[in-house]
């Protein structure tokens, strides 16, 4: 049986004191639901999220982190480093991680097997930009992206595998994926992962919808069978938007 998941993306948002802010008050109001809800702070305050997370529902997740163990990567996070500070989940492969950092397929296939080997849970992302999906080539690059990234994994590792969906052209751009859109993609996906794998990781692995999701498209879009839940940005950022969304899983 899947997971439903809602977690947010904070991105390059909150410093310290924002953060302890933010999640004082997701803390208080976090309703009671069988949803795991997660949030993605910048490294600096993970340390800190977790701390403040301890006796929370709520799990502090990473954004990113390196595939090598340790070593002469200047400004870079190992997964040692994120397990040392309690973290057991990392977020990898975000579209702007590829677009903006140059993280490839090739790289993420590392990351992920690395992380994966230390026992880090992995919310996978991926997603067509808008050319692709304009020219009706979206499914191709789904396809080619979950190949490239995830297709040499072992069998049993799946069960440590998120996936997000997330299209390029509704992040951050108030435009989201109408809830068919959604859900045609999804299940896609799982047909491509039965047919690589087989249909017990096709139905077992949690797919998450992100895109502008906020209060007010959240119910529809979760209410596809199957999206499993959402990555959410800018509206994981405000208390009130994000525990809306919550309580729309
Ligand atoms: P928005 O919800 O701001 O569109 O961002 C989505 C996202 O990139 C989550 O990882």
């Amino acid at each position: 049986m899947r997971s439903k998941i809602v977690a947010g993306n904070w991105k390059m948002n909150k410093t310290y004191n924002e953060m302890e802010i933010l999640l004082a008050e997701l803390s208080a109001k976090v309703p009671d639901t069988e949803a795991e809800i997660m949030v993605a702070p910048t490294f600096v305050n993970l340390p800190r999220a977790f701390k403040m997370l301890e006796s929370s529902v709520i799990e502090p997740i990473a954004q990113n982190m390196h595939f090598a163990e340790s070593g002469a990567y200047t400004g870079e996070v190992s997964a040692d480093m994120l397990l040392g500070i309690g973290i057991e989940t990392v977020i990898l492969g975000h579209s702007e991680r590829r677009s903006v950092f140059g993280e490839t397929d090739e790289i993420l296939a590392k990351k992920t097997i690395a992380a994966l080997e230390k026992n880090l849970r992995v919310v996978f992302c991926f997603g067509e930009e808008l050319e692709d999906r304009k020219s009706g080539n979206h499914f191709n690059i789904v396809d080619n992206q979950l190949k490239d990234g995830l297709f040499n994994l072992r069998p049993e590792v799946w069960s440590n595998i998120v996936l997000a969906y997330e299209p390029v052209w509704a992040i951050g751009t108030g435009e989201t994926a109408s809830p068919e859109q959604a859900q045609e993609m999804h299940a896609f996906i799982r047909k491509t992962i039965s047919n690589e794998y087989d249909d017990n990781i096709a139905e077992n692995v949690s797919i998450l919808y992100g895109g502008s999701v906020k209060p007010g498209n959240a119910t529809e879009i979760f209410s596809k069978p199957d999206v499993d839940g959402g990555l959410i940005g800018g509206a994981s950022l405000n208390t009130d938007d994000f525990i809306a969304i919550i309580k729309a899983i």
